[in-house]
């Protein structure tokens, strides 16, 4: 896959102005190559040390869809249901052992985060969290529609998915294309006065 193959669709419009967050979905399917695309988008979003903390797990099958729909808020569980693939992103809390290879610069930082774990979890979670704004807006680049969830059992889908291993999830993310309704009509957004300061 080249670099041109991944980027030559998307807009502002795509991702951004255009793009809503979505609820239900149609039943087309999405094939595994692009999850692939998707991550190969995604990967590309900065994170402090190139830490890089964010685990994703693509479920697509029934059964796989079977053991994590109940983990669910209620309200969610039609909306995960009609999605073709849905995304479980967790955080690798024990990211640093990656770090002599993502950043060889930072001498010793692997041995630094090994002795201090609440830093550890902290640096997980702030920057799988930065990553998963960045996996979204991936979605929608690869040409699909997404809709984020945060009304999770994040402790049932760990017990469920992640026993004995260090990822914490913390959001599952729907993926496929829209249904028509499926959507809801934007809400506001602030203004530029209201957020911004020229400083
Ligand atoms: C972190 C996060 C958690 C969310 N949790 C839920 C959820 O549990 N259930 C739900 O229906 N929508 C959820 N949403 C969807 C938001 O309400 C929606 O993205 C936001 O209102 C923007 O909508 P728009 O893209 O149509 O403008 C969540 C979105 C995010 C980013």
């Amino acid at each position: 896959m080249t670099l041109s193959e991944l980027t030559e669709a998307p807009t502002a419009a795509s991702i951004f102005t255009e793009a809503h967050t979505a609820y239900m979905f149609t039943p087309e399917l999405v094939a595994d190559a692009d999850l692939a695309r998707i991550y190969e988008l995604a990967k590309f979003t900065p994170t402090a040390l190139n830490s890089q903390p964010l685990r994703i797990t693509f479920v697509r099958t029934e059964a796989s869809k079977a053991r994590l729909l109940p983990l669910l808020a209620e309200t969610n569980r039609a909306k995960s249901a009609s999605a073709p693939v849905v995304a479980i992103l967790a955080a690798d809390t024990d990211f640093h052992e990656h770090l002599p290879v993502v950043s060889p610069q930072m001498e010793g930082a692997r041995e630094r985060f090994a002795k201090n774990a609440d830093g550890r979890v902290k640096m997980a979670m702030n920057n799988a969290w930065l990553q998963a704004g960045g996996f979204i807006l991936a979605v929608r680049a690869a040409g699909f529609d997404a809709g984020p969830m945060g009304g999770i059992n994040a402790a049932g889908i760990d017990e469920e998915f992640f026993a004995g291993t260090p990822l914490r999830t913390f959001m599952v993310v729907n993926i496929g294309h829209v249904s028509e309704d499926g959507a809801f009509p934007r809400n506001p957004r602030l203004g530029f006065d209201q957020a911004v300061t020229l400083a």
